[in-house]
């Protein structure tokens, strides 16, 4: 099980010191979001935040492209210290040579799927990604209430992944609390990416370490 607390919902003002302390949380990975003003209404931070931040934990960088052109950002991002890059299947005729840049530039490849997409869009990818991201929120901003409806999504990913002996990461991201990561768990999830859930609390290790507890609990055994 891997939570990875994503850098949205942390304190923009000392963005540096709220990645050092995700980092003694122990996580194994940091999730960061990166938004384009087209593909969401709304817009993040860039490469150079990520290579600013970088120097400062061995985390491995998530970084989730939630852009229109992740083909003009793939290598400055790479540059920037990612070290896994998330695309979203919505982009249609630019996945696949996306997926073969990712790999080009040695770097671990995620496919996101939004809530009204269909999971058929994402199947022929299945052997090509090390990750699927199913988006638990429609998205753009943090703090939004998880949509129920994506469970089925996240059993649909854990089946075809049993049947066909793949091996890809089965990611959430977006109102993941303790009480719908558990719900993601018991589906099938493995990898669970929270912003709010864990940084609106003041000790974030013990945050990080009561949901860990929570979705191992959860999960299928
Ligand atoms: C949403 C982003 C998420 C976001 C989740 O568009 O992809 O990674 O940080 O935030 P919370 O956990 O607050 O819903
Ligand atoms: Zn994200």
């Amino acid at each position: 099980m891997i939570i990875a607390p994503s850098l949205l919902a942390a304190n923009f003002t000392r963005l540096g010191a709220e990645a050092a302390r995700a980092s003694r949380t122990g996580a194994a990975w940091l999730h960061l979001d990166i938004m384009d003003g087209h593909f969401v209404p709304n817009i993040s931070f860039g490469p150079a935040v990520v290579k600013a931040i970088r120097p400062l934990t061995k985390m491995t960088f998530d970084v989730h492209l939630m852009c229109a052109r992740p083909d003009i950002l793939l290598e400055p991002f790479a540059k920037a210290g990612a070290d896994r890059m998330t695309i979203h299947v919505e982009l249609g005729p630019q996945v696949v040579p996306l997926i073969w840049k990712i790999r080009a530039l040695g770097r671990q490849v995620g496919l996101a799927i939004n809530p009204p997409t269909s999971m058929s869009e994402l199947e022929p990818h299945l052997e090509r990604v090390d990750s699927v991201l199913i988006m638990t929120v429609n998205p753009g901003f943090g703090g939004q209430e998880f949509i129920t409806e994506c469970l089925t999504k996240i059993q649909q990913a854990a089946a075809w992944r049993d049947q066909r002996r793949l091996s890809y990461r089965i990611a959430v991201d977006g109102g993941i609390h303790n009480s719908t990561a558990a719900s993601c768990a018991a589906a099938g999830a493995d990898t669970f990416i929270s912003g709010t859930g864990l940084f609106e609390h003041k000790n974030l290790t013990a945050a990080l370490a009561k949901m860990r507890k929570t979705v191992e609990a959860a999960a299928p055994k």
